[in-house]
């Protein structure tokens, strides 16, 4: 039994060397020329050097196709139907396509090596995104691992986006990152100040684009940012909001709630904002002035960890707690979370369970 087992991993041992040696050798000697990529039937060509990914191929070009997680496959954000010359599906690829994307073609653009003449289809909305050059205007620490960075655009000198939309940072070659890398993140200031954009940012131990933008940008340097991108936007109805957000993920809440006090949006509107301690929070000002600015608007603070330097008289529970106790009816009801992936998860459950449509649930997961 053990020689099976030992037979085994060699085996697999084995077959991983060998994947590896081919993919050494297909990114050092494989030579595919020349590829005419054409999209959306015929509307755009181009022609690029084989051997590169998708992602790479369009961004090079400034098509910028929306990615959080650099290219790594583990965002699944870069979806773009690929009609011909894609080659098999690849294992990095199925968990975030559905049985429908992968009968219509629909790949991730970012495992998906150009190694002949592909057709491929974007939405024609990609076209509209642009590249921003961008100065750091101010940086400041929110909570011990959050930073607020605002910057000023320079150009082009404006940006019009819709509240709750993200925009992708261009992270240059620094040492401990080898190429330059894309990752997503949500605008938090209101659309009607589109001179400037503030982002807030959660370090991630050893993140590679966490930890350049809190330890290596300054004030004053030059950044390039693309976007916006995302459905995450207020839709136009008059049904009741619930907003739930933990961490960072309160940024485009802040963008919506921008929106709503600057243009005197009538809907009973309730935020849900949550962390472990009270370190964790931000905010909390430009919330209070929000609700002086919103007559319709509840906000709800919880703690899940308060610890006792914390003297938290508040309510204390996860943000699904509240919710729970919050949520009476799904009928009249859009329900727009973001932050952390698991929560994200626990709060459409909870939605779905107390009767809210599937589409009036609208969310960006941090992932
Ligand atoms: C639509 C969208 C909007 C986003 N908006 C924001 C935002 O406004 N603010 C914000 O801070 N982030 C936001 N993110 C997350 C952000 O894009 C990055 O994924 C995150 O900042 C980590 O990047 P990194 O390069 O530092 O880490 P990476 O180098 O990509 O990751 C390093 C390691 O940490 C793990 N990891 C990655 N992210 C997290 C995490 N959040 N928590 C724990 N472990 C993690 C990775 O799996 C990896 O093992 C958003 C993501 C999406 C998809
Ligand atoms: S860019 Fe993240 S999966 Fe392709």
């Amino acid at each position: 039994m053990l020689q099976i087992a030992l037979g085994l991993l060699a085996l697999s041992a084995f077959a991983g060397f060998l994947a590896l040696c081919l993919e050494a050798a297909d990114a050092y000697f494989a030579d595919y020329g020349e590829c005419r990529v054409n999209i959306n039937r015929g509307e755009k060509e181009l022609v690029a050097e084989g051997g590169g990914n998708l992602l790479s191929v369009l961004t090079d070009q400034r098509i910028f196709i929306p990615s959080a997680c650099g290219g790594r496959g583990s965002c699944g954000l870069c979806k773009i139907k690929v009609l011909e010359g894609a080659g098999p599906l690849l294992p990095t690829e199925t968990p975030y396509l559905d049985p429908e994307e992968i009968a219509n073609n629909v790949r991730l653009s970012c495992q998906v090596k150009l190694r002949n003449d592909v057709k491929i289809e974007i939405p024609p909305e990609l076209f509209l995104i642009k590249e921003y050059k961008v100065r750091v205007a101010g940086i400041r620490d929110l909570t011990p691992d959050t930073k607020e960075f605002r910057f000023q655009l320079l150009d082009p000198g404006a940006i019009s986006f819709k509240a709750g939309q993200y925009l992708q940072v261009n992270i240059p070659e620094y040492e401990g990152c080898d190429e330059p890398v894309y990752r997503a993140y949500s605008i938090a200031s209101p659309e009607s100040k589109p001179e400037e954009v503030t982002l807030v940012v959660t370090k991630v131990p050893e993140g590679i684009a966490t930890t350049y933008l809190h330890d290596l940008l300054e004030e004053g340097s030059e950044i390039t940012l693309n976007g916006p991108y995302g459905d995450f936007y207020l839709g136009e109805s008059d049904r009741d909001v619930f907003m739930i957000a933990t961490g960072s993920g309160l940024a485009p809440i802040m963008s919506l709630l921008y929106k709503i006090a600057d243009e005197g949006i009538q809907r009973k509107t309730t935020v849900i904002f949550g962390d472990r301690t009270r370190n964790d929070l931000f905010y909390i000002e430009e919330l209070e002035e929000l609700g002086q600015r919103i007559p319709s608007l509840e906000i709800i603070t919880t703690l899940s960890r308060p610890v006792e330097e914390d003297r938290w008289n508040g309510r204390k529970g996860r943000v699904t707690d509240v919710l729970k106790d919050r949520l009476e009816s799904g009928e009249n009801t859009e329900v727009y979370v973001c932050g952390n992936p698991a929560m994200v998860e626990a709060v459409e459950k909870l939605a779905l369970e107390s009767g809210v449509p599937r589409d009036r649930i609208f969310y960006d997961k941090y992932a």
